[in-house]
């Protein structure tokens, strides 16, 4: 078996910092270093999980003590596959682990879906955790009604957000632009839309009855009743699905309740396809076509009837899932969104890609929470480990091989110094305001924090700190 040296990881989410934790064990000796598009690390954790979720948020920790091995380096603000490419991290490194998870949505595809106040959750999502790239977007919520489609968590999260009380958000992480806006919002009723059938909900029961317990705000079952056929019975009947089951209880136990008079209503609807997006300019009916489901037991299909359904609403939100993107030099499976790999090991029309893996949302499509990283991450560096039995290692020279080219591009690189730099003057933003953090929420921003430098040689092999010493300061 031949040892592996120098290791690359791309992308700074849960999967990223699994596989580096997993690479620092499993390989005595070893340098990893892991590039993150932004200055920032930790991706979805701090990007995706919600502001009043801050106990899911300390996972943090256990990547923050992962960042201190002196064997790990960080490398921020570096795009790859366009500040530096696979290839030459493949030049450099014996081993590249592709971590970067699924940045954009998908589309529901249907007429209408462009009008104005038609969202996606991934740009609600990263509007108000702070995501640099949503920064600008506007979200019109001047609407008392509006729509989220999809029956998953992230649904849950989106719906919870517009119905929460402001003042529960106020001392959350939430970005200073959104809660200003969330303030004045008018949004009083959210309908939960569905495609298959509460069986088939994909919510975690946890999350489904924090939206039963919104303050003030009324749960519903559209129509008020729940009715499965023998297949979602046999379903709920599985003793592997216990959470569909404590779902279907959660539901059945909101029926019969009569009206409610609170401030603002949720209500979840089943079995409905969206149809199209009517509206002047902008969103004022969502049009969904009803079906019924058909198949075997966990196989169940939806099949379109001929009955349309409209709900007059005034914004609406498509949380259908999240959607991988391809880089420069990967392979890409375009219909699942992911990079095509047998056990993490990345494959090109079936043949292993030399010293090329792959983990987390990117590795396996866009599910599972942050835990169910750590052992996709393992896999993927037990795969490493099985390969490398029978492999030749060339000699490679690590991050000292890539100086040239950064240093080429003038890339300003952000380090563990800088990030840390970041953080406390981000936790002292939130301070005045009793917020555990007030993020930065431009790129700008952050990168004025810290003294910057681009990519000379010596900061290559260097502490952090030597590196600041070398530094070519902007
Ligand atoms: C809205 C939302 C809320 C969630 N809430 C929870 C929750 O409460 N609890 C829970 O357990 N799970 C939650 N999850 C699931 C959890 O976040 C994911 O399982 C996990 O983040 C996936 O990790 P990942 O590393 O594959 O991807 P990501 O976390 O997306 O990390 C990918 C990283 O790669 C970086 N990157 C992208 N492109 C490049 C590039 N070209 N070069 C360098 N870096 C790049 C990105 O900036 C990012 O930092 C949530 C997911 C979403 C979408
Ligand atoms: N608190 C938490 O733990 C937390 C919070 C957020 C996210 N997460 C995790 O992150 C992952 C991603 O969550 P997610 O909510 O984005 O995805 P998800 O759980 O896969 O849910 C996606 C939903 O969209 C529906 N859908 C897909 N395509 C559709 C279409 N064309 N038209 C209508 N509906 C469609 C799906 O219905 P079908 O079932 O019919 O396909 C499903 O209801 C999940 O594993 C989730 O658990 C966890």
């Amino acid at each position: 078996m031949t040892v592996a040296k120098h290791a690359a990881v791309v992308g700074s989410g849960a999967s990223g910092f699994y596989a580096v934790e997993a690479l620092l064990s499993g390989f005595p000796g070893i340098a990893v270093d892991m590039f993150e598009r932004l200055p920032t690390p930790y991706g979805l954790v701090r990007s995706g999980v919600a502001p009043d979720h801050p106990k899911l948020k300390q996972v943090t920790l256990v990547f923050d003590k992962i960042m201190q091995s002196e064997r790990f380096k960080f490398f921020g603000n570096v795009t790859v596959g366009q500040d530096i490419s696979v290839d030459a991290l493949l030049g450099a490194y014996d081993i590249v682990i592709l971590a970067y998870g699924a940045s954009t949505d998908r589309k529901m595809g249907i007429p209408g879906e462009g009008l104005d106040n038609s969202h996606s959750a991934t740009e609600f999502v990263g509007w108000y955790n702070g995501h640099p790239d949503f920064r600008d977007c506007a979200f019109d919520l001047n609407q008392e009604v509006a729509v989220v489609v999809g029956h998953g968590n992230v649904a849950a999260d989106v719906s919870r957000i517009l119905l929460r009380p402001v003042d529960e958000l106020r001392r959350t992480d939430i970005a200073a632009h959104a809660l200003e806006v969330l303030a004045e919002s008018k949004v009083r009723e959210v309908h939960l839309v569905g495609r298959r059938g509460p069986a088939q909900a994909k919510f975690t029961t946890r999350e489904l009855r924090g939206l039963g317990s919104i303050r003030d705000c009324a749960a519903a079952v559209h129509g008020d009743a729940i009715v499965v056929g023998s297949a979602c019975e046999t379903e709920l009947a599985a003793p592997s699905n216990l959470n569909a089951l404590r779902n279907m209880e959660f539901f059945r136990g909101l029926c019969g309740r009569g009206s409610d008079r609170q401030a603002r209503r949720l209500v979840f609807h089943f079995c409905l396809n969206p149809e199209r997006l009517e509206g002047e300019g902008r969103v004022e009916n969502f049009i969904f076509r009803s079906n019924t489901l058909k198949g075997k037991p966990f196989e169940q299909s939806t099949v379109a009837t001929d009955e349309l359904r409209s709900i007059a609403c005034g914004l609406v939100f498509g949380s259908i899932g999240y959607r991988g993107q391809p880089i420069e030099d990967v392979p890409f499976d375009a219909r699942r969104g992911i990079v095509p790999n047998c056990r993490g090991r990345v494959e090109r029309d079936g043949i292993a890609v030399d010293g090329l893996y792959v983990t987390g949302w990117l590795k396996r499509g866009p599910t599972g929470i942050i835990g169910t990283n750590r052992a996709d991450s393992i896999e993927t560096v037990q795969q490493i480990q099985r390969d490398l039995v029978h492999s030749e290692l060339k000699s490679k020279h690590g991050r000292e091989a890539l100086a040239a080219s950064l240093a080429q591009n003038r890339i300003d690189i952000v380090g563990l110094q800088d990030w840390l730099q970041i953080d406390s003057a981000e936790r002292a933003r939130g301070l005045g305001s009793g917020k555990p953090r007030e993020k930065f929420t431009r790129i700008t921003e952050m990168l004025d924090r810290v003294s910057l430098r681009h990519f000379p040689k010596a900061a290559a092999s260097g502490s952090d700190d030597s590196a600041r010493r070398q530094a070519s300061v902007r």
